[in-house]
């Protein structure tokens, strides 16, 4: 038991396994069906495949375990939990900015999430009968070109995103989400068994899972370690805030255990998938940010009953990329409801509304304001990926793992976890305190330079 039980003004998710659902529905997204293989394909296949399982494994879920524990001991908005916690362990109150980096790191990836997630949404009313996946190549690249569609439909999906985070998190998401989650999964599913059709099934796996070192260099590695942090929705404190709603009977451990297992799962049969059809149809395995919107609509073509499930796909696609952009929303809107008796439904309009603007300058980054560069090279999509991504997600994680390995005392992380076994809590300290903030810096030196 906690020696001092709180709990959260926003609420407390009903079922065991809302919490669950609920983090996966933060972490699957399209970091996982549109971002994992892309990256995969634009980075050389499967050596960044094996760098980021291996990110997942040991920097992710050390790092997951000791986000929800932040949230669910603190009991509030990461800003505000990492207040409490820092005055447990009597330290510096500074250590709240933590959770107001992630606040903000929050609004840079929902502003150019939403306009990928438009995208998506747009594709619901493809109707299936193109005649070649190059088609949908050249359809895609006009699609980036018309600014009143990528506008409308970025501005409906951070419209629907603001409303349901008015409404309140659990509220607006225990009701459907653990009914809608499953179906995208049989989809997926549905996807790798046409992709086992194509012919070149193989060449599609193996180039996910063979590793070429030859192809691997800083920037890739740092690439994998963006990738792992964004696709299980860490370092900026979205699980952090989910935890805060955590029920305190359940196992932390465990719990970050599945939601990266499902979370896994989704990416590598998305790229099952997709890899297949690249190779089948002589497309180029680096395609950019259009490569799953050329190769399923394609899919769907072949595909009996094609137009039904691919209406549904990118149905339940929008609606998985909904459930992650609520995570990226909540934790400031619940600091600005905590911290400065905001209404919940003006923080949710009032930041939905900065990220909305951002938002405009990565819908039009692929047409009129393409000349436009940020960071390097980078467009300001890009730019706004690469900053929260590969920057600010990595950063976040350091100092959460040199908080709850280093700063928060033993014995009220240990109370907190109820781990039994002495062997698991060795090891998860050891990747905590030394193993995951050690190799991201070095990723960062490698990667940066
Ligand atoms: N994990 C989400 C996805 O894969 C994106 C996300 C990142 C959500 C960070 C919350 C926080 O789509």
């Amino acid at each position: 038991m906690n020696s001092e039980p709180r709990t959260s003004v926003h609420g407390t998710w009903s079922g065991r396994w809302t919490f669950i659902l609920a983090a996966a529905g933060s972490a699957v997204g399209l970091g996982n069906i549109w971002k994992f293989p892309y990256m995969a394909g634009e980075n050389g296949g499967g050596a960044f495949v094996l760098i980021y399982l291996i990110c997942i494994l040991l920097i992710g879920v050390p790092i997951m375990v000791a986000e929800i524990l932040i949230g669910r001991r603190g009991r509030s908005s990461p800003a505000n939990s990492m207040e409490y916690l820092a005055k447990e362990a009597n330290t510096f109150p500074a250590w709240k900015l933590l959770g107001v980096m992630g606040a903000v790191a929050g609004l840079l990836i929902l502003s150019f999430y939403s306009v990928a997630a438009g995208w998506a949404v747009a594709y619901i009313f493809e109707g299936f009968n193109g005649t070649s996946a190059n088609y949908y190549g050249e359809s895609f690249d006009s699609f980036l070109q018309d600014e009143t569609s990528l506008l409308f439909f970025h501005s409906i999906f951070i419209l629907t995103t603001v409303a349901i985070v008015a409404r309140g998190v659990i509220k607006g998401l225990e009701v459907w989400i653990n009914r809608l989650m499953p179906i995208l999964f049989i989809i997926v599913i549905l996807l790798c068994l046409y992709a086992t059709q194509t012919g070149a099934f193989f060449e599609g796996v193996a180039y996910l899972f063979t590793p070429d070192f030859s192809k691997i260099n800083g920037s890739i590695i740092l690439a994998a370690l963006g990738q792992a942090f964004f696709t299980l929705s860490l370092g900026m404190g979205a699980i952090m805030a989910y935890g805060a709603y955590m029920p305190s009977k359940q196992n932390i451990g465990s719990t970050a255990i599945s939601v990266a297992f499902l979370d896994t799962s989704v990416a590598l049969l998305a790229g099952m998938a997709i890899f297949p059809i690249v190779f089948a149809n002589d497309l180029q395995t680096a395609s950019g940010p259009g490569l799953v919107f050329v190769t399923l609509p394609w899919a769907f073509v072949n595909m009996p009953l094609g137009l039904l499930f691919g209406k549904l796909f990118f149905i339940l696609l929008s609606i998985a990329a909904l459930s992650s952009a609520i995570s990226l929303l909540e934790p400031g809107v619940a600091w600005f409801v905590e911290s400065f008796k905001t209404k919940r439904y003006v923080a949710a309009i009032g930041l939905g509304l900065i990220a909305w603007t951002l938002g405009i300058f990565s819908a039009l980054s692929f047409g009129l304001l393409s000349d436009f560069t940020l960071v390097g090279d980078r467009n300001f999509f890009d730019s706004m990926d690469f900053l929260s991504n590969q920057i600010l997600l990595p950063l976040g994680g350091i100092f959460i793992a040199i908080f709850v390995g280093w700063v928060m005392k033993k014995e009220k992380v240990l109370e907190e976890l109820e781990i039994k076994n002495e062997l698991i809590i060795k090891v998860w300290f050891f990747f905590l305190k030394y193993i995951a903030p050690l190799t991201i810096v070095m990723i960062f030196v490698e990667g940066l330079t």
